[in-house]
């Protein structure tokens, strides 16, 4: 079992100046709007996004034949800013995305707009958004602040199609793929080629980097949402939230691609009630399991990871590879 550890390890004292850095841009006049500041860091997740621009930038670096020393502070400011800003989108986002799906729970915490409502919850993702672009902005380093706030209107449109299609009930693989992308691995992929920005790296670096982050992002939502239907996972979040939300994700398209007519109508029909109906979630997670919808996720999971390994081993042995190479088997393994 990869620990997160494993991944931490070569650029364990960056992270630590990291997260000193990212806590100075949460502070705000007022009581409430610090009192929610707090509890947004104090929830923080694993900083995968943050751990992938590091990495990427080292693994950059090293393809440079600019050595790392161990054990010390390496990054440079302008991968700590790649850094904060993507940490500071996908947090904000999250903080939307429980608004959006009226989440009571992340992360094993309440959710802020659980704690604060929506009305407050809103205001401090737009906060938080809004800090990023101005740190971006006053760094001058426009370049790279471009590369990553593009990614902003992506999240949104993956947002909205998503609702789209959880309204309409009708997602296809392609649908799928196409609304993880923008929700997920566009932030993933924006992280890891942000990282090879951030030291300069060749074009060809930028973009196997752009290649390898979406490959992860891609393998780490459809892991999500296998967790989404375990009932022994520890994600902080109930299990069947999506269907609950009438999410189809790749566990049930993988089903609905297997069976007959009429089997498919009923699950649809039972889809359209799980908002109010356990029983119907019940039954939906059942035929899930039944028929290892998981599992077959599970594959189309791997070829994507499969993918991402590849284009790392295209880089030298160091450290860093090692250390993404182990984030990609993290990836599949977690169940949180
Ligand atoms: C989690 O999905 C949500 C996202 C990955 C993206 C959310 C994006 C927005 C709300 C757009 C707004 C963006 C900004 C930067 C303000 P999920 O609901 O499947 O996962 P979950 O189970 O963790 O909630
Ligand atoms: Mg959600």
């Amino acid at each position: 079992m990869v620990t997160l550890e494993s991944i931490r390890t070569p650029i364990k004292a960056d992270l630590e100046a990291f997260d000193a850095f990212l806590e100075r841009q949460f502070h705000a006049e007022g009581q409430l709007m610090n009192q929610m500041l707090l509890h947004v860091m104090a929830s923080r997740g694993k900083a995968i996004r943050p751990m992938l621009v590091m990495l990427c930038s080292a693994l950059c670096s090293a393809a440079n034949a600019r050595q790392w020393v161990e054990g010390e502070r390496n990054c440079t400011k302008r991968t700590y800013l790649a850094a904060m800003i993507v940490e500071m989108l996908h947090t904000a986002s999250l903080i939307h995305d429980d608004i959006i799906d009226e989440a009571d729970q992340r992360r094993g915490k309440p959710s802020v707009n659980a704690l604060w409502q929506s009305r407050n919850a809103v205001l401090v993702g737009d906060f938080i958004l809004a800090k990023a672009m101005k740190a971006g902005m006053e760094s001058a380093q426009y370049d790279l602040v471009s590369h990553i706030i593009g990614a902003v209107t992506t999240l949104c449109e993956g947002e909205v199609l998503q609702s789209q299609h959880a309204r309409e009930g009708d997602t296809t693989r392609q649908d799928y793929l196409d609304i993880i992308y923008k929700k997920t691995a566009s932030l993933l992929s924006i992280s890891a080629s942000a990282g090879a920005v951030s030291v300069m790296a060749s074009r060809k670096d930028v973009e196997q980097m752009r290649r390898f982050g979406e490959a992860l992002g891609m393998a780490f939502q459809i892991q999500d949402d296998i967790l989404d239907f375990s009932r022994s996972a520890q994600t902080g979040k109930p299990a069947n939230n999506d269907l609950r939300e009438g999410k189809i994700t790749l566990p049930l398209i993988e089903v609905l691609e297997q069976c007959d007519e009429a089997e498919r109508k009923e699950i649809l029909r039972r889809l359209k009630m799980c908002a109010t109906d356990e029983a119907s979630v019940d039954f939906i997670q059942g035929v899930v399991e039944a028929t290892g919808g998981a599992a077959m996720a599970a594959r189309t999971m791997q070829r994507y990871i499969d993918r991402a390994v590849a284009i790392l081993s295209t880089y030298g042995e160091s450290p860093y590879r090692s250390a993404l190479v182990n984030m990609c088997a993290y990836i599949v393994e977690r169940n949180k």
